[in-house]
């Protein structure tokens, strides 16, 4: 039954920070390449004694075909590409200087605020919702409220792919609860620092990027461009087959800090298998609680890690294959970019649908997290 007593939520705008620079699939498998090479001749005695197994070419074949993904954006590509390197080389900034994430942040945040009419005033919860985050403390989130001259409270969240569907709820709960009444969730993924670049299994997966969203009650919005919140539902299994286990216990244990579990790790023909089937339940299971059948979504943004995946989904749970208009693509171009890709597909691809319209967002991710919300075009 419908509650009269608590607000109506809505989106009223969004925003993307995109690195300007591009690695395509063949200039990354160049680089990989002379890695593996450099790698092998400098282990030629290893491994021609058998004590060493050689590293393998990658190929750009490989990566369209299994994956779906042409290219991503990185904050830096040299650092990325140079085979003696093989990951993002960023500068270290003073205290007092605004911290990398929080100024792609702060950058998808205006372009979203603009897109919802909305000052820093105007915002009274800041939620800043990502798979990694830079520091420990001082939250991210804290930083991001003062640059924007944002009032009212801020806080860090992980749940890895997830984080952004977690934060939607988190805030349509604020808004419902009276705790706040417009709240940002922001979403800054510097991939490319947890990627192992190094591991032909999993190099070519992750982009660099960053959305924000503003939720706010339904009579404080004022944007042309309104989708009410009508839902929202969060799961989570534990499973190991995504992991990372960077932390801050690292060098109590005198582990070394560059050693391969410490980014991004994954099996990725598990993750597939088990978290297809979870996704399309968990939608199914969402959209029934709400009265709705799968086939009366006229658009679903899904999380973007594997082409794949988001068609099986979908013949799941609408019983035949669907097309971009239906579940658009937006991994070709971005990659994965963490609990950003399925914003990503929201922002870009919502626009020509008309009022009344419902869609989905669902992401997928480490936990195993799944976050669904349906909206609805006012
Ligand atoms: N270039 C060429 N060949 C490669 C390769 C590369 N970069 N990486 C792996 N291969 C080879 C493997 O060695 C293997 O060879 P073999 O059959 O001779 O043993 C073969 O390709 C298949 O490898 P596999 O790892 O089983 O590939 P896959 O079809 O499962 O595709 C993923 C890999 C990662 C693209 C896919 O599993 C996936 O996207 N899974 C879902 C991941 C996901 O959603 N993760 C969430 C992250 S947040």
């Amino acid at each position: 039954m419908k509650d009269h007593s608590m607000p109506r939520v809505v989106i009223s705008g969004t925003g993307l920070f995109q690195p300007a620079q591009v690695i395509t699939n063949a200039e990354l498998v160049a680089s990989f390449n002379a890695f593996a090479d450099l790698q092998n001749a400098a282990h030629a005695d290893e491994i021609a004694a058998g004590m060493r197994v050689p590293l393998v070419h990658s190929s750009v074949e490989f990566i369209e075909k299994a994956s779906g993904i042409q290219q991503r954006y990185v904050l830096d590509k040299s650092g990325v590409l140079d085979p003696t390197r093989m990951r993002p080389k960023f500068a270290p900034r003073p205290d007092g200087e605004l911290s990398l994430m929080a100024e792609i942040a702060v950058d998808a945040a205006k372009k979203a605020m603009a897109a919802a009419g909305k000052q820093g005033r105007d915002i009274d919860g800041v939620l800043c919702a990502a798979a990694n985050m830079q520091r420990a403390y001082p939250a991210m989130a804290c930083e991001i409220q003062a640059a924007i001259g944002a009032g009212g409270y801020g806080f860090d969240m992980n749940v890895a792919c997830s984080s952004a569907t977690f934060a939607i709820e988190q805030a349509a709960n604020a808004i419902k609860s009276g705790s706040a009444t417009c709240v940002l969730v922001v979403n800054p993924e510097i991939t490319s620092a947890h990627l192992e670049w190094r591991d032909r299994d999993c190099h070519f997966i992750f982009g660099d990027v960053c959305t924000a969203v503003i939720v706010e009650a339904a009579d404080t919005a004022t944007s042309a461009d309104q989708w009410e919140v009508l839902g929202t539902k969060l799961v989570t299994q534990f499973s190991n087959n995504i992991r990372n286990n960077a932390g801050f216990l690292n060098r109590c244990e005198d582990t070394d800090p560059d050693a391969r579990d410490k980014t991004f790790m994954q099996e990725g023909r598990k993750v597939f298998k088990e978290v297809v089937p979870m996704a399309a339940a968990h939608i199914e299971q969402h959209l029934h609680t709400l009265g709705f059948e799968p086939t009366q979504v006229r658009r679903y943004w899904l999380h973007q890690a594997n082409l794949g995946m988001n068609q099986l989904v979908l013949k799941k749970l609408v019983g035949r294959e669907v097309g971009d208009d239906i579940a658009p693509i937006i991994l070709s171009e971005y990659a994965n970019t963490a609990s950003a890709g399925s914003i990503i597909a929201f922002h870009a691809h919502h626009a020509d649908l008309k009022a009344r319209d419902l869609g989905v967002i669902c992401s997928f991710g480490a936990g195993y997290s799944i976050g669904s919300v349906v909206l609805r075009r006012v």
